[in-house]
C-alpha cells in the first residue's frame, strides 16, 4: 500500500508552520500514521547540508550553488525518508519541497523555473507530492511577522523586500502551473483562520484516500 505525499509551503513568516504542528498532532491523535519531516533537511545527510545553506556566514553563496544544494538535500530526504515512508504506507507532512526551490531560486533568484524544474528532476525522478497547501500571506505582513517573533533570522530570510515579493509571486504563479494538486489557503487571516482553513482542505482528502 503507497502512503500520502503532503507538502506545506508558503513564503516566510506566512504562518505554514505552525498550522502544519496543529494539524500533524490532531492527525496523530486520530489514528492515522503520520510521519513530520521538513526541507531543507529531513535526514541525517540533507540536515548537514540544510547547515551549510542557511549559515549567515554564507552571504556569499552563488545562486546555482544554492540551488543545486536544495537540490542535493533533497535527494537525501527522498531516498532516506519519504520513499520508505510511502512504501510503508505512512502520511507524509513535509514542511517544504519542490515548489520552494521553484519559488526561491527559481523565481526571487532569477535561475529560470524551467531550469530549476530540471534540475530538481535529476534529484526526485519524478516524485511529486499528492497535495500542496500553499498558505501565501503578503511579505510587509509576513516579515513584520518574523520581526514581532524575535528569533534569529536566517540566511534566507535576511533577503531584501523585492526578494520577499518575488518568492511571493512566484509561489502564486507556481499555484497556477499545478493546479492539479496545489491548494492556496489565504495566510493573512487569523491564525485560527488559517487553521480551520487548512483543515477543510487536508482532513477531507486524507479521510478519502486513507479511509
Ligand atoms: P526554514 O527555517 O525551514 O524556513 P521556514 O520556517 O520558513 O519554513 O528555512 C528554510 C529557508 O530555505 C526558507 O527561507 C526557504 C528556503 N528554501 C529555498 O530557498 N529553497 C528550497 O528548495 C527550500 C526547501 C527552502
Amino acid at each position: 500500500m503507497r502512503g500520502l505525499f503532503i507538502t506545506f509551503e508558503g513564503n516566510d513568516g506566512s504562518g505554514k508552520s505552525s498550522a502544519l504542528q496543529t494539524v500533524k498532532q490532531e492527525l496523530l491523535e486520530m489514528g492515522y500514521d503520520v510521519v513530520y519531516t521538513r526541507e531543507p533537511g529531513g535526514s541525517y545527510i540533507a540536515e548537514k547540508i540544510r547547515e551549510l545553506i542557511l549559515d549567515n556566514d554564507n552571504m556569499g553563496m552563488d545562486p546555482k550553488t544554492e540551488a543545486l544544494l536544495y537540490a542535493a538535500s533533497r535527494r537525501e530526504h527522498i531516498t532516506k525518508t519519504i520513499i520508505p515512508a510511502l512504501e510503508a504506507g505512512k502520511i507524509i507532512l513535509c514542511d517544504r519541497f519542490l515548489d520552494s526551490s521553484l519559488a526561491y531560486q527559481g523565481f526571487a533568484r532569477e535561475l529560470g523555473v524551467e531550469n530549476v524544474l530540471n534540475m530538481n528532476q535529476f534529484a526526485t525522478e519524478g516524485l511529486y507530492p499528492d497535495l500542496t497547501i500553499l498558505v501565501c500571506t503578503h511579505p510587509e505582513i509576513g516579515m513584520t511577522r518574523i520581526k514581532k517573533d524575535e528569533r534569529d533570522m536566517d540566511r534566507l530570510e535576511h533577503e531584501k523586500m523585492p526578494f520577499h515579493l518575488k518568492v511571493y509571486e512566484g509561489y502564486l504563479t507556481i499555484a497556477d502551473l499545478f493546479k492539479d494538486r496545489v491548494v492556496v489557503v489565504n495566510g493573512e487571516q487569523t491564525k485560527q483562520e488559517v487553521l480551520d482553513t487548512v483543515k477543510n482542505v487536508l482532513y477531507p482528502f486524507i479521510k478519502e484516500r486513507m479511509g
